[in-house]
């Protein structure tokens, strides 16, 4: 076939495939879990595919059968015709009816009910003292990750050591988020004044993409996050490398860009060791060892950082960074000196 129709839906399925084999990229999915939480979640999907997929054929069913009977008599099926058949068949009618528009329904409705409140009490275990505490707090439009205990706070990538509990403390500071780590567990929202929380234990290492699942404004498509499950060994390192102050800066031109961070970006931007309190933008005391830039919108290398700093706005629209007003020169020594925060 060919024809509009046919480029249509040959569009379509394009880009489908290219949603679908970008979804696949990192590693890890609703149907990929690595976590127990993440597989229970998991399991009850595929029970409702299953059960979905034998009503739709009991439907189907439903449908074809009359077809086929009505084909093979003679007679035309007339419903509103009186006596004969129609009326012998009224009692068997009525049942189907019944069954089939009330205690069927009323049966799913209550089997869903109860396995969904089972799985959703099951992936939500209770505070432990081994588990390891991170605070994420949402804003428009990236992550905060303070990890209280072990002095370290980073933006938008949540490092974690596998095997061992991990609970994340949830709030916002602005508008309603959502936290959705499909590898790694169900969507929770995060509100302004209020704490959620989330438990899950990684089986397995990995980098998982995760992403805002509630509408927070206008760049709420680029708020995605990484979750990086680790070694223990592995995590234990990072932490000491971000729990660290900021590397002194070891050239001219990077002790250049350090002045021009802390005359302008450390009003928002915080460098520990560096300037003082500022978390009204990430934390960028190792912004240098992160993978992307804000919030998972591109990736961290010095071409992109030089775009993002010159205008927010071309990658990120309705981002609250303003562009900066720099001329090369001044720009390239502010690029030296954030790439020399590792
Ligand atoms: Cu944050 Cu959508």
């Amino acid at each position: 076939m060919s024809g509009p129709g046919s480029t249509r839906r040959a569009a379509f399925a394009a880009v489908l495939l290219a949603a679908l084999s970008g979804a696949a990229c990192a590693e890890g999915t609703v149907l990929d879990p690595v976590t127990p939480q993440a597989g229970r979640i998991a399991g009850l999907w595929w029970f409702m595919l299953a059960l979905g997929t034998l009503i739709y054929l009991l439907v189907l069913a439903a449908v074809a059968v009359p077809l086929w009977r009505s084909r093979r008599g003679a007679e035309p099926v007339d419903p509103g015709a009186p006596g004969g058949d129609e009326d012998a068949d009224e009692p068997v009618r009525r049942r189907l009816i019944i069954a089939g528009g009330v205690v069927v329904p009323v049966l799913v409705v209550v089997t869903l009910v109860t396995l969904g409140s089972v799985v959703g009490r099951d992936v939500a275990p209770a505070a432990q003292d081994d588990d390891l505490v991170i605070e994420v707090v949402g804003h428009q439009f990236w992550w905060q990750v303070t990890y209280p205990d072990l002095g370290v706070v980073t933006a938008n990538e949540i490092h974690i050591p596998t095997d061992r509990p991990v609970r994340l403390r949830l709030h916002a500071s602005d508008v309603i988020h959502s936290f959705w780590v499909p590898a790694l567990h169900g969507k929770i929202d995060l509100r302004p004044g209020a704490e959620t929380a989330l438990s899950f234990q990684a089986d397995r290492a990995g980098t998982y993409r995760g992403r805002c699942a509630e509408y927070c404004g206008l760049s709420h498509a680029q708020m995605a996050t990484l979750v990086i499950a680790q070694s223990p060994e592995e995590f234990e390192a990072w932490v000491r490398e971000q729990a660290a102050d900021a590397a002194e800066p070891d050239t001219p031109t990077r002790r250049t860009g350090q002045a021009l961070f802390a005359s302008s970006c450390a009003a928002c931007h915080q460098v520990r060791g560096h300037t003082p309190d500022a978390d009204l933008g990430p934390d960028l005391t190792h912004v240098a060892s992160r993978r992307t830039l804000a919030a998972g919108t591109i990736p961290n290398t010095r071409e992109d950082l030089r775009t993002w700093i010159r205008s927010p706005q071309a990658v990120k629209a309705g981002v609250a960074m303003p562009p900066a007003d720099l001329d090369d020169e001044a720009l390239e020594a502010l690029l030296d000196y954030l790439e020399g925060l590792e």
